[in-house]
């Protein structure tokens, strides 16, 4: 296919920066976006008398045509092309003749990619929300059924205080609620302003009229500013950034099954289907797909970083530095679908054990804060129960013992003030349960998070 540019040079371009300067073979995906901004920019050219209406209904007629030879296999992408746009508008030409010549009146591939990519991220964003809201409803689901599992909460990856399974699990799907906020927002601002119509850069002598072609592709406005609108890529910075936020968050709750399902822990099992074994090892049951997600969240992050990089020193208007947006976008976009689902249903069918959990919970005085708190609501001031607690736990080390260990009068050798209620309060689920406080880890508010985080995911 030749170039669309072909005319003013002397010579034909070195194969070598044909195929460096070409951009088909990733921006080739998208053809459906680029072949609907068509549509909608012949019929403004139609509507304003630029073009014949014989010529908007060749243009269409040939669209479609091409649309359809894509789904059925009867055209292929031509590897050869510059980049999707040319591949559109030679193709329609070809088949069509004149009026596909006409296609490109008063626009320019520059505000036509800006387009397309805006377009193409539309789509994408609304298919990684759905992926998101189905792991935050997989993540209620274990929620619910675990609850009022007691289990060690950590600080420094020490335990620190009882909390519940459940609760652990919510935590996430709050993290998940944002970053579908992050997700919409982006694409709310992105869908803004419409750069059709900003031309090369400096706009067009055609009377075009950007306010029909904004509505009918779906944004509230055409942008004010033609170079602002082939300039700027901060909707993808915007779009991957919050990609690269929920890829933490999908890190991260990895990273903790990993640790769950470490002999270490054993606090949960993984479903055989979900894990691998190992080509030497027999007895081995490897939690890969979280690994992965957790290596794969350094790539989006190199994919964030392509892009704050590239943009950060070129000039206004268009650079051709700019197609580089499209691989960077495209691999975090395809990251975090792969992440999701395959972590989805390797969430729903993780099995947890209660009862490690529980016994986990038993060792490592995490009740410790609740000690103190007992003897502060006897009226010892906070700092000195906390210190007098300290000491408790220290020789309880020492005579490696637990807390409800200790008879009354040892209790009663460090301070009067405790009673035989005090088995009560240091109790595991007494300390869970116990933890009422709005947003706390007892049973009743997780169920209460559980429902709050399905309405709002209802609300949408
Ligand atoms: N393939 C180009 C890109 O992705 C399309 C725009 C080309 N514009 C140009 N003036 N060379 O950015």
């Amino acid at each position: 296919m030749p170039q669309l540019w072909q005319g003013r040079a002397s010579k034909a371009v070195d194969s070598r920066v044909n195929d460096f300067n070409s951009s088909i073979r990733f921006d080739a995906r998208m053809i459906e976006q680029d072949i609907r901004g068509s549509m909608v920019h012949s019929a403004m050219l139609g509507r304003q008398g630029i073009i014949s209406q014989q010529d908007v209904e060749d243009i269409h007629k040939g669209l479609e045509g091409i649309l359809a030879d894509l789904h059925s296999g009867a055209l292929e992408i031509d590897p050869a092309a510059e980049d999707v746009h040319t591949f559109v508008e030679q193709t329609l030409t070809a088949r069509i003749g004149d009026a596909g010549k006409r296609l490109h009146t008063g626009r320019s591939r520059n505000d036509q990619v800006a387009l397309d990519i805006r377009l193409w991220m539309r789509d994408e964003s609304e298919a990684l929300q759905a992926g998101i809201r189905e792991l935050i409803e997989a993540l209620c689901r274990q929620a619910e059924a675990a609850a009022g599992y007691v289990m060690p909460g950590y600080t420094h990856l020490q335990r620190a205080q009882p909390v519940t399974f459940g609760h652990q699990l919510m935590a996430y799907a709050w993290m998940l609620l944002r970053d579908l906020g992050r997700l919409k927002d982006a694409a709310a601002r992105m869908d803004a302003e419409c750069p059709l119509g900003s031309g090369a850069l400096a706009g067009t002598t055609y009377p075009i009229d950007r306010q029909y072609t904004a509505r009918e592709l779906g944004f509230d406005a055409p942008c004010a500013n033609s170079i602002d609108g082939v300039s700027d890529r901060d909707f993808c910075i915007e779009f991957v950034s919050a990609v690269a936020t929920c890829m933490m968050h999908l890190s991260r709750l990895s990273e903790e099954i990993i640790l769950w399902c470490s002999w270490e822990f054993k606090f949960v099992e993984l479903d055989d289907a979900f894990t691998t074994g190992s080509s030497i090892m027999p007895q081995k049951k490897n939690p890969d797909v979280t690994e992965l997600i957790r290596g794969k969240t350094g790539r989006v992050y190199g994919d964030l970083n392509t892009l704050l990089v590239m943009m950060k020193g070129i000039p206004l208007a268009y650079d051709k530095d700019m197609q580089e947006d499209k691989e960077a976008v495209f691999d975090a976009a395809d990251t975090l679908a792969l992440c999701l689902r395959t972590l989805t249903p390797m969430l729903d069918t993780m099995r947890p054990l209660p009862e490690n959990m529980r016994r986990a919970a038993a060792k490592g005085f995490i009740n410790a804060t609740d000690c103190a708190d007992y003897l502060t609501k006897k009226g010892m001031p906070f700092r000195d129960a906390y210190k007098c607690t300290g000491t408790m736990v220290a020789a309880c080390i020492a005579a490696d013992k637990t807390l409800e260990e200790l008879t009354l009068e040892e209790f009663q050798s460090y301070s009067p003030l405790f009673e035989q209620d005090v088995y009560h309060a240091i109790d595991l689920t007494t300390c869970c349960e116990g933890r009422t406080s709005y947003g706390g880890p007892a049973k009743a508010s997780v169920l209460d998070q559980i429902a709050k985080v399905r309405a709002k995911l209802a609300e949408e």
